[in-house]
């Protein structure tokens, strides 16, 4: 029978480089946290994914177990045994076959996590030859053998030269870890039991170590805020061609900001400088130019130029037009076509919401609720002082302040200061010469 499989992702690290209080795998990418895109990438390999903790760990353990389900994690003793290769030592000793994965590599995908299994050498590694080298290991290859891994910190100029890097991903056979992992010393630059030293001890023993030659694109280590933000940017960009795929029409693609929980249903069109957030829905429907939505559903809808549907917000066959911001609210069939504030709301169908409508949902303590039928017309300069509840086929008149109460069927609501007309009075007060 052969050895199963474990795929053990690093993430204790304090990642310094980043200069933040959060830890490195927070950090998040298209929406999500680093360390979410490995182990989804891992997970489409096997279920048995171990994550190594310790920066940090409560707050890492809580953001994973929030996206995934039955994930081992293991505590690193990363005060005594600091570095990748103290990771990897409460490990060891109880899996089979090892994958190692960095948490801070959120650009891979299961298509290449594949190739490392399919080769049998004792050691796998994945190398980079790179115009840059700079920030990573470098791989010492000699008669076309890998050697041993350098770490920047510690190499020679000579070895600095050398642009072949170690990425960061390794499949170790069974025998490998539980020989060399206990062997391992911190006698290094940084004090740091570096699991790279791996590799030179297995060679010494001629153990096979194969270099599995991998592409930037998706093996980059994300160490510092100018990484993030070029990883994010690999991602979003693979996700707005996957949506294209699907049948989405995105204008000026690059100038659309899209997280990684965002579906998109039917034939959607998405002009340019939208930007859409966190767990949103959008089907058949067509957001316009410079428009913002976070987690809301969005159906048989037109939203924008410049409309913000906040958190929880749910529009079906509804137009939302420019400079409305929608909070929490359900609008069934509704057109609010320009400047209104709808929030902690229910509008039905056939309603119209005026331009500079405003529910006062809030009095600085509690929010409220304003309930609106269907066949509503709600004239413009509206204030619904909520809580507030309108039955069908009612009309509210221009500039009315409608106060908190039910308001019944068939009627007009109205409240208006009478005009007065002051004969002269513009040349009394202006004089004769304007
Ligand atoms: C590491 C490699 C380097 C390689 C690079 C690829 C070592 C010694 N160096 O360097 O050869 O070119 O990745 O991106 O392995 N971690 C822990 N515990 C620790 C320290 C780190 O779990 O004590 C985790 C981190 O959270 C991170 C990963 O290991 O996810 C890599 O650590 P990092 O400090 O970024 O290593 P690099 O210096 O980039
Ligand atoms: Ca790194």
């Amino acid at each position: 029978m052969s050895n199963s499989l474990s795929i053990v992702i690093l993430a204790a690290g304090k990642g310094s480089r980043m200069k933040s209080p959060k830890a490195k795998v927070l950090h998040e990418i298209c929406g999500r946290e680093m360390l979410y895109y490995s182990i989804k990438a891992a997970r489409e390999i096997t279920d048995d994914v171990i994550v190594v903790v310790a920066h940090q760990k409560d707050a890492v353990i809580a953001a994973m177990e929030k996206h995934f389900d039955n994930l081992t994690f293991v505590t690193q003793d990363a005060e005594n045994f600091p570095g990748t290769g103290g990771a990897m030592m409460g490990v060891y000793p109880k899996y089979d076959d090892v994958l190692v994965l960095n948490g801070d590599m959120p650009l891979i995908q299961r298509s290449s996590i594949e190739k490392f299994l399919a080769n049998p050498a004792d050691i796998v590694m994945s190398v980079i030859p790179l115009d840059n080298p700079s920030g990573y290991g470098r791989v010492v290859i000699e008669n076309d053998r890998v050697q041993r891994i350098v770490e920047e910190k510690d190499a020679s100029e000579s070895e600095k030269a050398i642009n072949t890097v170690n990425a960061g991903v390794y499949a170790f056979k069974h025998h490998v870890l539980q020989t060399y992992i206990p062997k391992l010393s911190n006698a290094n630059a940084q004090g740091e039991y570096y699991l790279t030293d791996v590799i030179e001890m297995a060679r010494n023993d001629a153990l096979s170590i194969s270099p599995l030659y991998v592409e930037e694109v998706e093996f980059k280590g994300v160490n510092s805020k100018n990484d993030l933000t070029n990883a994010e940017m690999i991602m979003m960009d693979r996700l707005r061609r996957s949506w294209m795929d699907a049948g989405m029409i995105m204008q000026l693609p690059e100038t659309i900001y899209l997280e990684e929980g965002v579906k998109f249903e039917g034939e959607c069109i998405v002009e340019n400088g939208v930007r859409l957030c966190g767990n949103t829905l959008i089907s058949h429907s067509h957001i316009k130019a410079h428009s913002v939505i976070e987690d809301s559903t969005v159906k048989n809808s037109d939203v924008g130029p410049l409309a913000h549907l906040r958190p929880l917000s749910v529009l079906e066959d509804t137009h939302v037009g420019n400079f409305v911001e929608v909070k929490k609210s359900h609008l069934t069939g509704v057109k609010a076509g320009h400047l209104s504030y709808l929030g902690d709301a229910t509008i039905a169908e056939g309603t119209n919401i005026g331009a500079g409508t405003i529910t006062c949902n809030y009095d600085g303590v509690k929010k409220y609720q304003t309930i609106i039928g269907k066949n509503v017309f709600v004239g413009s300069d509206t204030q619904l002082v909520a809580p507030v509840e309108i039955a069908d086929n009612v009309m509210i008149a221009a500039g009315t302040t409608v106060t908190a109460g039910k308001y019944e069927s068939d009627i007009l609501i109205l409240s208006r200061t009478p005009i007065r007309k002051v004969a002269g009075f513009f040349t009394k007060f202006f004089g004769k010469g304007k």
